[in-house]
């Protein structure tokens, strides 16, 4: 196994692993420590196997269902995210770390890529952990103490996602009580396997700060956004078809690009349970 960092904060490529033919625990503990260590770990080239996906997925953990999205009929772990050609893309479209509205977020994600459009339809990655350490020590003083309101409802209710509700879309949702719920995080997480602190808002879910006025937390919002996706701290991911990623939500945000839209893109992905966040 050898693993090639991709950029200076986050991010690696690991060759030499066939997920689909099973692996030891010391192959998984090697791979474990590489995702704990980069954010984000990529492997290309294997085959389209769901049952393989899901069962590296569960060297993570339990699997998460996601309370908005539905799975695929016949494998409701799996969520298939397929963008037909002439559509814009609109599934994880903007920085997000996933399902950050529950009470536990998403651990991580095991994401496969399998009709991948000649260009674009890149995913990329903000890290988080950098992004905390490289605040002044004024600023994460400010932060340590605060706390983020978190809810799906404004993303999931957005004029895009209409055809999504009404059944028409190849993604569909399903109602639940999520849409409405609001659930309070620390701005500033500790990653509860490596101690690091990461930043813990994004523009999609975060709507606002606990016992601050919109006034008051819209410009920090604005500022934490912009610096938390700072090109040096991001990689960027060009797919390429049998490509895994596999994410850490505790420690990384992630971007899917709309710039592909003459162009098909199919994407199966699989998330694992997390705990709540300190
Ligand atoms: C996601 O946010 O899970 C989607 C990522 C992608 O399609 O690249």
């Amino acid at each position: 196994m050898e693993i090639r960092p991709l950029s200076g904060s986050g991010g690696a490529e690991i060759l030499g692993v066939d997920i689909a033919r099973g692996l030891s625990n010391a192959i998984f503990a090697d791979i474990h420590r590489a995702f704990l260590d980069y954010g984000v770990i990529f492997f290309r080239d294997q085959p389209f196997d769901l049952d393989a996906q899901v069962a590296f997925a569960r060297h993570f953990g339990d699997i998460d269902q996601h309370p908005i999205v539905k799975g695929m009929e016949d494998r409701p772990d799996v969520i298939k995210i397929h963008k037909r050609a002439g559509e814009s893309a609109t599934f994880g479209v903007g920085w997000h770390s996933d399902n950050s509205y529950m009470v536990e977020p998403s651990l991580g994600s095991v994401l496969y890529g399998d009709v991948i459009p000649p260009f674009g339809g890149d995913t990329v990655f903000a890290f988080q952990t950098r992004a905390y350490e490289r605040l002044s020590s004024g600023m994460k003083k400010l932060l340590d103490g605060l706390v983020a309101i978190h809810g799906a409802g404004p993303a999931f209710s957005a004029p895009t996602t209409k055809e999504k509700w009404e059944g028409k879309s190849t993604l569909a949702y399903q109602m639940s009580d999520a849409m409405s719920a609001e659930v309070e995080h620390p701005v500033v997480r500790t990653h509860p396997e490596t101690g690091r602190k990461a930043l813990y808002v994004n523009p999609m879910f975060t709507l606002r700060l606990k016992d601050m006025t919109e006034a008051e937390a819209r410009p920090l919002l604005e500022f934490l956004y912009v610096h938390a996706a700072r090109e040096e701290f991001t990689c960027r991911f060009r797919w390429t078809k049998g490509a895994i990623a596999v994410w850490d939500n505790r420690a990384v945000m992630h971007n899917a690009l709309d710039d592909y839209e003459a162009y098909e893109r199919v994407m199966y992905r699989v998330t694992v349970k997390g705990d709540k966040p300190r």
